[in-house]
C-alpha cells in the first residue's frame, strides 16, 4: 500500500471508529486510565473518590471508562446504558471480596449515570 493510500485509510478509520459518545474525556492510558476529574461536578467528587479506590480492586478503571465512552460493556459486549448501570453495580458488589458497601456502589452508580448523560449530549 502506498503511503498516500495508507494515510487515507487511517483517516477513514478514524472517522468511522469515532465513538458516538465522545464527550467524556479520559486521562492516562491503559492501566492508568481514568475519567478526567475536571468533568466531575462538586456534588459527585465524593463518588469519584470512592470509584477511584473501590472500582480498581479487581480490574483497572479503563474498563469503566470504555463502558461509558462506548456504551458497551467491554467484557460481555452488553449495552452499558442508564438502564444497566445499577445492575452492573450490584453485580460488582456481589463478587467475592468486593469490599464495597451498598451505599458506596449506589454513589458510584449515580456518578456513572451522570457520565452517561454527559456522554449522550450532542
Ligand atoms: C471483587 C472484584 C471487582 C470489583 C470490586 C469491581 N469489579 Fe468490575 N468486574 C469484575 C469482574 C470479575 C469483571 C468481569 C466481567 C464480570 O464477571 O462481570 C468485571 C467487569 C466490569 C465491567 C465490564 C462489564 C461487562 O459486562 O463487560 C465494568 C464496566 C465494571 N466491571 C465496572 C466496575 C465498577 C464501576 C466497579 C466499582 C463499583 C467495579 N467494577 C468493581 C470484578 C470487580
Amino acid at each position: 500500500m502506498s503511503v498516500l493510500k495508507m494515510a487515507i485509510f487511517v483517516v477513514l478509520l478514524a472517522v468511522v471508529s469515532t465513538p458516538v459518545h465522545a464527550k467524556i474525556r479520559a486521562v492516562g492510558k491503559g492501566d492508568k486510565m481514568t475519567f478526567d476529574p475536571t468533568q466531575i461536578p462538586a456534588d459527585l467528587k465524593q463518588a469519584f473518590e470512592i470509584m477511584k479506590v473501590k472500582c480498581i480492586q479487581c480490574h483497572t478503571q479503563e474498563r469503566t471508562v470504555i463502558a461509558i465512552q462506548t456504551g458497551i460493556a467491554p467484557v460481555t459486549g452488553q449495552p452499558f446504558d442508564k438502564q444497566a448501570t445499577k445492575a452492573y453495580g450490584i453485580k460488582m458488589l456481589r463478587k467475592p471480596k468486593s469490599n464495597m458497601s451498598r451505599e458506596e456502589v449506589k454513589k458510584v452508580v449515580d456518578l456513572m449515570n451522570f457520565l452517561i448523560d454527559e456522554a449522550a449530549k450532542p
